[in-house]
């Protein structure tokens, strides 16, 4: 690569964060980009914090070293459990001019301009449910809502599994939401806090109330990172602009590469890492 190759960094525990990525690109395409699925190690969601801080910040530092200024966990587990401590602790001793910026923040922030009742419903893997985060972090924006968080343990791997459009998901899809709309029934919010869940969208609309307006996380990090650009002209400048996309998986690639074209919608062809 080119010696000024120094693009924007994304980062998932495997193919979720490409549901992401695209959006991104779609709104950003000038930029480089590498995307890093930590396939091998997937899913993430019922591991415990150590182990899903220890993953992300290998993740986080590979891209570092491979030139990127900028890395975005899109992965809510990783922004939930690994976030905050790498922003921190670990920063400032891998290079602070770099960042690290997730997922939930921006997305939590668009809530205010779409709920009615405020109450608002979070679908996410255990571990993101477990750590509180979007409860926490609506408690900062909007003190008078109410959050209600509801695991979905199983989504993820029917997903990775490709079975997201079959008949022994909708069982699962059935089973969650009904535990979501029974902690209160005037939900009219429910965020898909899992960058997964888009691919089981067509099922989870099928199943949720009219009156329930559904937040994909995709269009809304493009327009938060879009945002922060501007903001930040001086970690803008430093991002490269040949408009070039790389994938690395920790798993096979040949197997990352068929996933992956139905995530993004377009031709893969990932490169085998170890972290
Ligand atoms: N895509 C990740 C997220 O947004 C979770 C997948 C996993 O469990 O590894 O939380």
């Amino acid at each position: 690569m080119a010696q000024n190759y120094s693009p924007i960094g994304i980062f998932d525990s495997g193919y979720g964060g490409l549901t992401i990525m695209r959006e991104i690109v779609r709104k950003l395409p000038q930029y480089d980009y590498l995307y890093l699925g930590d396939n091998a190690r997937a899913p993430y969601g019922n591991r415990s914090f150590e182990l899903v801080y220890r993953f992300t910040l290998e993740a986080v530092t590979y891209l570092f070293n491979q030139g990127c200024e900028l890395v975005i966990l899109a992965c809510n587990t990783a922004s939930a459990k690994a976030l905050r401590t790498i922003q921190q602790r670990n920063l400032p001793l891998l290079g602070p001019s770099k960042r690290v910026l997730g997922v939930i923040r921006p997305t939590v922030e668009t809530i205010g301009s779409i709920t009615k009742s405020g109450n608002i419903g979070v679908l996410g893997t255990a571990g993101t449910v477990a750590s509180e985060s979007y409860t926490l972090e609506a408690g900062k924006l909007y003190p008078n809502y109410k959050v209600f968080e509801q695991a979905c343990p199983m989504w993820v791997p029917l997903v990775e599994n490709r079975e997201y459009d079959s008949d022994g998901a909708d069982y699962f899809i059935n089973k969650y939401i009904t535990q979501l709309l029974a902690q209160s029934s005037d939900i009219d919010t429910v965020i898909l806090a899992c960058t997964h869940y888009p691919l089981l969208m067509d099922k989870i609309r099928r199943r949720m109330p009219d009156n329930v307006t559904l937040l994909e996380q995709g269009s809304i990090v493009a327009n938060s990172l879009n945002d922060y650009l501007i903001r930040h002209p001086e970690i803008k400048q430093r991002i490269s602009v040949s408009g070039n996309r790389q994938y690395l998986t920790t798993e096979n690639p040949e197997k990352f590469n068929e996933m992956a074209s139905i995530f993004m919608g377009d031709f893969i062809d990932a490169e085998h890492i170890e972290l």
